[in-house]
């Protein structure tokens, strides 16, 4: 492990860093994977259970929370929020703070090659295809395919194919 020299991130005792992982400051990691080549920048933060690929960028200010599978290669933009409960609540029924045993984390999985564009919400228990893009500021509801481009709120696909040169244009939503 070869962690860049800074200042003032915490690593927890629990994360599993790969080789060569760049972090820079203010960084909040715990419980989580992280892989060889990674690279985060300030005030990332990720939760326990979330699990990050190897030669992933992850830019500054993105929330990754339990439940987040990313594959490798991803480029994830600025102030990126991931979520993992769709009806969330502060207490439960007897009016005391939720705990882990009152709900249910729901996964999301970014596949291999994706970006996401900076300033986006995904909701949870979606799949982000292989090489797709989520444009800036998009809200994702449902799974993006694979090899295309999604954009808005919420978002819906600019252009298919994107990596086979055909560019097919299309305003269905996904
Ligand atoms: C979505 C994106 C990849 C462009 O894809 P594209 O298929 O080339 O889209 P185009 O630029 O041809 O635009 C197509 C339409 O989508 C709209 N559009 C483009 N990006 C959009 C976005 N992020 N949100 C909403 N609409 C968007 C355009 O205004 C255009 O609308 P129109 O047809 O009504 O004129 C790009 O705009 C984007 O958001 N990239 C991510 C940038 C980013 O976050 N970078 C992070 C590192 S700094």
């Amino acid at each position: 492990m070869n962690v860049e020299a800074m200042k003032a991130y915490r690593i927890a005792p629990d994360v599993k860093l790969g080789k060569d992982v760049k972090i820079h400051d203010f960084v909040n990691l715990y419980g989580c994977e992280i892989g060889d080549y990674t690279k985060m920048g300030t005030f990332v933060e990720i939760q326990k259970g979330a699990k990050i690929g190897k030669s992933c960028k992850i830019s500054s200010h993105t929330f990754i929370c339990e439940g987040v599978m990313i594959e490798d290669n991803v480029f994830v933009g600025h102030n990126v929020t991931f979520t993992n409960d769709l009806y969330p609540r502060a207490v439960g029924m007897h009016g005391k703070l939720q705990t882990e045993d009152d709900w249910n984390c729901i996964r999301t999985l970014v596949k291999e090659g994706a970006s996401i564009g900076s300033g986006t919400t995904l909701l949870c228990g979606i799949t982000v295809g292989k090489n797709a893009i989520v444009g800036a500021g998009s809200v994702v509801t449902k799974d993006v395919p694979a090899e295309t481009i999604v954009a808005g709120n919420p978002a819906r696909i600019l252009r298919s194919n994107i990596n086979e040169g055909t560019f097919s244009r299309s305003s269905s939503s996904i």
